[in-house]
């Protein structure tokens, strides 16, 4: 097939020849011809009262989206296979813009960005229907971000808090542990009546059924919804599906529930909008990608918000994730990310190499909005641990060079490794947040100093059993009080007295 320009320079000079042909207006709006075709994209003519954003429909019941508006033709993304297309087929229009049935039946299903099944459950029974492209709540509608989201995971609760209704962005280099914190999040949310959304965007067909076997192992599918654009799927499932996912997660948030959505990857999702910007000639810019590149992601992220109670009261936290190539922050779409978010967890190599899972690094990760909702007595513990830790890794370093070193730098040294122990975790095991105040309360007020590195993980597990005993300890840590001189040291009290107990130190 000949190059997009070519089709449409060839259909130019035949424009010039038919023009004095009238034709009749109704068969102008209503029905066109494709005159051209690539990878994803059609040039359609007629059609000359078509809206932008407006559905059409091609033969063989193939969707498209009208997306660019040129005098002579108009420029579609096919939102389904296109090898049965070809130059001469009859485009219809249908009058409706994108849109996606919404209903509670989605939970524990698999669907495509326009709602259709891919699991072999059956159709899906839905009343309505929400636009995919929908306005972000205005901020008159907008309550501020209360409630924690905890993801379970030990190195982000702690030191990157996540708010109920903020957006925090995973990023990192490829294969770093980013899907999993995702994964892991959507897991611990199994009996915290949060809906989750996993969107999946230009991956594998083998890595996500990898995603759904996990999920439906650790028992967390029934709570969640799986939209999947794969990568041989059209770029413009693609591009499509945050917003899609989007207006799912909407449908639920304005019913009053909260809802956590995943967008992983929104690096694919940007370079599938550049592959449909260049095919639509439209003009690139830095990296190739289009000038708006910046505003289809910020727009998407706007509608993540926490409602006022007359609004709905619902939620909508997202994580977006975002591919980093050798450790560059400062490249074009993870720079906007960052700018958009309220925060980023960011994942690195290096930490990864070193075998510590989950590979965040604390130094670079915050989260803007997240600490005022955090546990009080979390934070009245971890206050400190990011600093401290930082100062351990830097005399880790130092110490590497010298080979004397005195007492306190040695002890400064032993409790730095066991933090560090403590903020590992292993994949698809979040903990309660209240084992999590255990665990840091222990480690950082000495108890573990003399527990051995390989004993440490036992030892986390002895005080997540204490603290399950304990409940007056853990009603006061969820009810947000904070922990009194007493209540420490008698809990640090119980936990050395167990360790010598079970682990004979
Ligand atoms: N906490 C953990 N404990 C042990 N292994 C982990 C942990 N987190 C991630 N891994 C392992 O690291 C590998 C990469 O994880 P994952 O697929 O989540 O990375 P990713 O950054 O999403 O990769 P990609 O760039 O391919 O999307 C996987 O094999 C996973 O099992
Ligand atoms: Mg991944």
């Amino acid at each position: 097939m000949p190059m997009l320009k070519e089709q449409l320079s060839l259909f130019d000079e035949a424009i010039e020849l038919t023009v004095a042909e009238p034709l009749e207006a109704h068969d102008l709006e209503e029905i066109g011809t494709v005159i051209a075709l690539d990878r994803g994209i059609a040039m359609v003519r007629g059609l000359s009262a078509v809206k932008n954003q407006e559905l059409v429909q091609f033969p063989g019941g193939v969707m498209g989206m009208v997306y660019n508006l040129d005098p002579h033709y108009v420029g579609i993304i096919l939102l389904g296979g296109f090898e049965h297309i070809k130059a001469g087929d009859c485009v219809k229009r249908t009058f409706m813009v994108a849109d996606i049935p919404v209903s509670d039946s989605f939970l524990g299903r698999v669907i495509n960005p326009l709602g259709n099944p891919l699991d072999e459950k059956g159709p899906v029974d839905a009343q309505r229907r929400l636009p995919i492209e929908r306005e972000a709540p205005p901020i008159m509608h907008r309550a501020p971000i209360h409630d924690p989201l905890q993801t379970g995971i030990k190195a982000i609760d702690s030191v990157v808090p996540i708010g109920k209704g903020q957006r925090e962005l995973i990023l990192g280099d490829r294969q770093t542990g980013k899907t999993t914190i995702a994964i892991d999040t959507i897991i611990n949310q199994r009996d915290k009546n949060v809906i989750c959304i996993y969107c999946s965007i230009g991956q594998q067909i083998s890595s996500v059924t990898k995603i759904i076997e996990i999920l439906k192992r650790y028992n967390a599918l029934k709570h969640t919804i799986i939209m999947v654009a794969g990568a041989e799927d059209p770029p413009g499932l693609a591009y499509i599906a945050p917003y899609a996912a989007t207006s799912l997660g909407e449908f639920f948030m304005e019913s009053g529930r909260d809802v956590l959505i995943v967008y992983d990857d929104l690096t694919k999702h940007a370079r599938s909008y550049r592959e449909l910007s260049l095919l639509l000639e439209r003009p690139p810019g830095r990296e190739a990608y289009p000038g708006d590149i910046f505003y289809i992601h910020s727009r998407l992220l706007e509608r993540s918000t926490h409602l006022k109670e007359k609004y709905g009261g619902g939620s909508l936290t997202a994580l977006p994730i975002i591919e980093t190539q050798a450790e560059n922050l400062s490249a074009y779409i993870p720079t906007n990310l960052i700018s958009i978010t309220d925060g980023q967890i960011y994942l690195s190599p290096k930490i990864f190499q070193m075998g510590n899972f989950p590979a965040v690094n604390i130094g670079t990760s915050v989260s803007r909005v997240g600490g005022k909702t955090q546990l009080p007595a979390y934070r009245q513990i971890t206050g400190m641990l990011k600093l401290s830790y930082s100062q351990f890794e830097e005399l880790e370093i130092f110490s590497g060079f010298s080979a004397k070193l005195d007492e306190d730098t040695l002890k400064t040294l032993e409790k730095g490794k066991r933090i560090r122990k403590a903020l590992n975790q292993p994949k698809y095991s979040p903990i309660d947040v209240t084992e999590q105040i255990g665990i840091f309360l222990a480690v950082l007020n000495g108890v573990l100093d003399s527990v051995d590195l390989d004993k440490i993980e036992e030892s986390e597990q002895i005080i997540g059993k204490i603290v399950w005993e304990n409940e007056a300890f853990r009603t006061l840590l969820m009810n947000r009080g904070t922990l009194d001189n007493d209540t420490k040291n008698g809990f640090l009290q119980m936990v050395e007295d167990r360790l010598k107990k079970e682990l004979g130190f």
